[in-house]
């Protein structure tokens, strides 16, 4: 067991010779914690990324060809309302494929775009680059790699910005969380800059249930991958078999959750926690949070991050909800 005075060394996000990987931190605090949890962001690794990927074309998983809809029907109102010349960033961009919509939208507008792109996986921000730039030869592609404490590519930027934070991504956060991370954004930003920010919506629970358990089992595997990462990276002896995906909805929080929950109990050794892990039958790991939101609680959130809100876009079932914010 690694004593605690030493957590801080291992969670610098240095990787040197000879020192913990860099989720070494986050995955003892985790799993030495009760109830057990992870944080979602570990979920996103190369494989993650590409079961994400699969995830958005899953039959059950609405949010993506919403939100997508949405976009393209008003992809030409969305873009008339933003600065001349706008420079575009974007949080948690994975390939970009909605992106790319209201990229060609703007490109009718303004006869070249800088597009920055934040991400944490590399492979990802690659694709995004190499497919945009193949289709638009006016967009400049300037990959940001890193999480949402790097934002200060935001301010190397001429006025007017517009930052997008689509795809529901903002829903792995606490509210608290989301608050702060938008109070961050707005701090980069000035006047007149504006924030395209996406979101789920509270709809019939059967709906939302599916989206997360689907038939083909891709969502447990994403989960799933989360214990293969470990074993990968810190010399995990997990079975992910004897774990099983579990995700349901929990109404009073406004959520879907994801964990997984041991099938027997069992005994987990990590080589680079030295450390092993107890299990019992039935426990659980905490593994992501969805938040849904209500347009009301929308609206709320972007005021409260420091936007006013200019606009919101939903689809005719309202299922999801594009909104478009403004410093003033
Ligand atoms: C990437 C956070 C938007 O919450 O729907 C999908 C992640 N997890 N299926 C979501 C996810 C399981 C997804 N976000």
């Amino acid at each position: 067991m690694i004593a605690p005075e030493r957590l801080n060394r291992i969670s610098t996000p240095t990787l040197m010779p000879g020192s913990a990987p860099v989720i070494a931190g986050d995955v003892l605090l985790g799993l030495t914690r009760m109830p057990k949890s992870l944080p979602p962001k570990l979920l996103y690794d190369a494989q993650g990324s590409a079961l994400f990927e699969k995830i958005t074309c899953l039959p059950e998983y609405y949010p993506t060809r919403t939100e997508a809809a949405i976009l393209m029907t008003h992809a030409d109102e969305i873009c008339g309302r933003l600065g001349q010349d706008v420079s575009v960033s974007e949080l948690g961009a994975g390939t970009a494929t909605k992106t790319r919509i209201l990229l060609r939208s703007l490109l009718r507008r303004q006869c070249s775009v800088n597009y920055f792109p934040l991400d944490v996986s590399d492979a990802a921000l690659q694709l995004a680059k190499d497919e945009v730039e193949r289709e638009m030869g006016a967009v400049n592609v300037h990959p940001q790699i890193g999480d949402f404490e790097d934002l200060g590519f935001l301010k190397q930027q001429p006025s007017p910005r517009l930052v997008l934070y689509i795809g529901s991504s903002i829903g792995n956060l606490e509210h608290g969380e989301a608050i702060a991370l938008l109070r961050n954004v707005a701090q980069h930003l000035s006047s007149g800059d504006q924030l395209l920010l996406g979101v789920d919506l509270v709809k019939d629970a059967n709906v939302m249930h599916a989206a997360y358990n689907d038939s083909a089992g891709i969502t447990a595997s994403f989960n799933k991958n989360l214990l293969v990462r470990i074993n990968r990276e810190l010399g995990g002896q997990f079975e992910p078999d004897s774990f099983s995906h579990v995700s349901f909805w929990n109404r009073k929080a406004s959520r879907i959750e994801l964990h997984l929950e041991s099938t027997r109990p069992q005994s987990v050794r990590v080589d680079a926690l030295d450390t092993t892990l107890q299990f019992y039958q039935g426990e659980r790991i905490h593994t992501e949070n969805s938040y849904k939101y209500t347009i009301e609680r929308l609206k709320d959130l972007l005021q409260c991050g420091g936007f006013e809100v200019e606009h919101t876009w939903t689809d005719p079932h309202c299922w999801f909800a594009v909104s478009l914010g403004v410093i003033i």
